[in-house]
């Protein structure tokens, strides 16, 4: 899962906080391959959990900004992820094998929730600026 235009749903503050995602957790990816994987893995997981929290709230606050219908139905899909992540996080503990699991959960997770639903917000964004110009 590398970063790539694909990625893109065409509003620049959420997609250079996507593709900051992305160079985290390709950092952690990289991480596992260490022997020291669990000290190092887990300021980085640490960071790109803090990197999530911000940008969801950069996320919402700028579905609300712009009047997304489903703005509040998407903070709750953001909302349930976070409470899954913790439960998750405080069940494996600091183990190397537990840490790429959620590693590889993280990932995947946002990797497909910016191809499904933040892609929505960014063509609702399309639609709404089409509309403005006509
Ligand atoms: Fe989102
Ligand atoms: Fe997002």
């Amino acid at each position: 899962m590398q970063w790539s235009d694909d990625y893109r749903i065409g509003e620049p503050t959420l997609d250079n906080d996507h593709s900051q995602l992305f160079k985290i957790l390709d950092e952690c990816r990289r991480a596992l391959s260490r022997l020291d994987a669990a000290q190092v893995l887990h300021p980085l997981l640490d960071t790109a959990f803090e990197h999530a929290e911000g940008h969801f709230q950069r996320e919402e606050a700028l579905m609300r900004q712009a009047e997304y219908p489903d703005a509040e139905g998407h903070a709750g899909i953001h909302r349930s992820f976070l409470g899954q992540l913790a439960l998750i996080r405080r069940e494996i503990g600091a183990e190397g094998p537990g840490l790429a699991f959620l590693y590889e959960y993280l990932h995947r997770w946002i990797a497909g929730h910016i191809l499904i639903s933040d892609r929505k917000f960014g063509e609702f964004l399309d639609r709404r600026s089409v509309a403005a110009a006509e």
